[in-house]
């Protein structure tokens, strides 16, 4: 099967590894699929903090419509969006979908990567695949490192051994989120257990559930539930 796909990352937690799991999944598979990634600003800090980041290379190697564009570098234009418009890709895939994403999308806003990725192949006639994060009920996403102060304060250790060891030095009192790219060496290093990187259950929005329902029965936008659905999306094309 030769396809061109787009995938668009947003800066959600939830649903980001098994998005990127299923895009190395397609990318290792087959040689025939040539994936180009569009990654908004946020993404690429979250990628980051779930040390996501570098593996994007393994599945957009920079070749051509194999590349990695970030917001961060395009401008505010994104001019490469206007591949769109130029029949260079067979679908493009949302996932995951931040509810700022959502909401954009459902009120015809397209000032990020993302959202102008989804407006000009909506424009094109590209088929739109979404995966929104927040669609009903609570969802139990997984959190970056942080540290617990609380416990630092009852010990109060002379070295901080998981800040003296940290590859990123990204610890000093508590974690710099931005340069942390989520290794996770500090937390066994740490002898009083403060450091984790855990679960959080979070509520989905009334607001949130609304604008998914509304991106539903959009013209040229299919929503998925899972990213695990994007595999059967694209046997599909
Ligand atoms: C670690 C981390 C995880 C986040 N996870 C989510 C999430 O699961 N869902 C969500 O809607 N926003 C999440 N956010 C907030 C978004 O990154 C933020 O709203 C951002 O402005 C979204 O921009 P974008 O939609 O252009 O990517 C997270 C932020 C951080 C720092």
């Amino acid at each position: 099967m030769h396809l061109n796909l787009a995938w668009a990352i947003t800066g959600a937690g939830h649903y980001l590894v098994e998005s990127y799991d299923a895009f190395r999944q397609l990318a290792g598979n087959d040689t025939q699929i040539r994936v180009t990634i569009f990654a908004s600003q946020s993404a690429e800090e979250v990628l980051r903090m779930y040390g996501l980041f570098d593996g994007l290379a393994t599945i957009a190697n920079g070749d051509y419509l194999e590349e990695l564009f970030l917001e961060r570098e395009q401008g505010r234009s994104s001019p490469k969006v206007g591949r769109f418009l130029l029949e260079k890709y067979d679908a493009l895939f949302v996932t995951p979908a931040t509810s700022n994403t959502v909401a954009k999308i459902v009120h015809g806003i397209a000032d990020s990567l993302p959202t102008n990725a989804v407006a000009q192949a909506v424009k094109g006639g590209v088929p739109v695949y979404i995966v929104p994060v927040d669609i009903e009920g609570t969802i139990r996403s997984k959190m970056p490192y942080t540290i617990d102060r609380e416990i630092c304060a009852r010990h109060d250790c002379e070295t901080c051994v998981p800040a003296e060891t940290c590859p990123q030095r990204a610890i000093d009192a508590q974690i710099d989120l931005l340069r942390c790219n989520g290794c996770g060496e500090c937390a066994p290093r740490c002898p009083y257990g403060a450091i984790r990187g855990g679960y959080a259950e979070i509520r989905v929005r009334d607001v949130d559930i609304r604008n998914t329902a509304e991106l539903g029965v959009m013209d040229g936008i299919t929503v998925l539930r899972h990213p695990e659905a994007v595999l059967s999306a694209i046997s599909e094309l």
